[in-house]
C-alpha cells in the first residue's frame, strides 16, 4: 500500500475525495495531513478519519529566513512518514526549489484552472488558446477576464507556482450567470474526480503527464477548435 501525505490550509474537500477513494481502489492511504493554518477544517477531517493531523507554522514569502527553518522542519516531519507522494491540496505557501528537490517527482498540486504544463501563459482549450490563471484567485480572475472556459488541473509542483507538468486537467465551461461561488463549486466537483485519478497515475508512473485538458461533456481530450 502506497503512502500519501496531504498538505492543506482550508476545508479539505480534496483531502476528503482522497479519503473516500481509498476504499474505492486508490491503493494508497493518507498517512499524515499537515496544515499551516491551525483552524483548517481539513485537520478535523483527518482526525475524523483517524489520521495524523499536524499544524505546522509556516512563514510567508515576506520572511525568507524563517521560511528556510520552516521548510526544514516540514521536510523532517514528512520524511518520518515516508510518503510515496505528497499532495498539495489547498496548501497556500510557496515551497522552494531546494525543498521540492528533496522529494523528486513526489509533490503534486491541485489548481482551480487549466494549466499548460510548460510554464507558458497560454493554454489550449476547446475554445482555442486562452490565457492561464495562476495564483490564489484563479476562479475570480477567470470570471473577471470574461473567459468562456476554465477548469481544474493536477500537476507536479515546481518552484514557480502553478507552472509544473500537468498530470490531468479538465475543462469547466463558464456560464453567463456564474458567480465566483457557483463556478468554484463546479470546479471543485471536477477536482474531486481528477485528484484521486491523478494521484494514482503519479504513484504508478511517476512523471507521467497529459498535455491536453479533458472535455467537460465528453471526458475525451479537448482539442483546440474542436467544439
Ligand atoms: C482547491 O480548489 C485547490 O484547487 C486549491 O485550493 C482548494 C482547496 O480546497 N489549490 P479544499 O480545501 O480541498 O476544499
Amino acid at each position: 500500500m502506497k503512502r500519501l501525505a496531504v498538505l492543506l490550509a482550508g476545508s479539505g474537500t480534496n483531502l476528503q475525495a482522497l479519503l473516500d477513494s481509498e476504499a474505492a481502489g486508490l491503493d494508497a492511504r493518507v498517512e499524515v495531513v499537515v496544515s499551516h493554518r491551525a483552524d483548517a477544517y481539513g485537520l478535523e477531517r483527518a482526525k475524523n478519519a483517524g489520521r495524523t493531523a499536524v499544524y505546522v507554522p509556516f512563514a510567508g514569502r515576506a520572511d525568507p529566513a524563517r521560511r528556510m527553518g520552516d521548510e526544514r522542519r516540514l521536510a523532517r516531519l514528512l520524511d518520518a512518514f515516508e510518503p510515496d507522494l505528497i499532495v498539495l491540496a489547498g496548501w497556500m505557501r510557496v515551497l522552494s526549489g531546494e525543498w521540492l528537490e528533496h522529494f523528486p517527482n513526489r509533490v503534486i498540486n491541485v489548481h482551480p484552472a487549466l494549466l499548460p504544463g510548460d510554464g507558458s501563459d497560454v493554454v489550449s482549450t476547446s475554445f482555442g488558446p486562452r490565457p492561464v490563471f495562476r495564483g490564489a484567485h484563479a476562479v475570480r480572475d477567470a470570471l473577471k477576464a470574461n473567459a468562456p472556459v476554465t477548469g481544474a488541473s493536477v500537476h507536479y509542483a515546481t518552484a514557480r507556482p502553478d507552472a509544473g507538468p500537468v498530470i490531468l486537467s479538465e475543462e469547466v465551461v463558464i456560464r453567463p450567470d456564474d458567480t465566483e461561488h457557483s463556478l468554484y463549486e463546479r470546479i471543485k466537483r471536477v477536482e474531486h474526480r481528477l485528484l484521486p485519478r491523478a494521484t494514482r497515475m503519479a504513484l504508478v508512473q511517476p512523471g507521467q503527464v497529459t498535455t491536453t485538458p479533458l472535455n467537460e461533456r465528453t471526458g475525451a481530450l479537448a482539442l483546440a477548435g474542436g467544439r
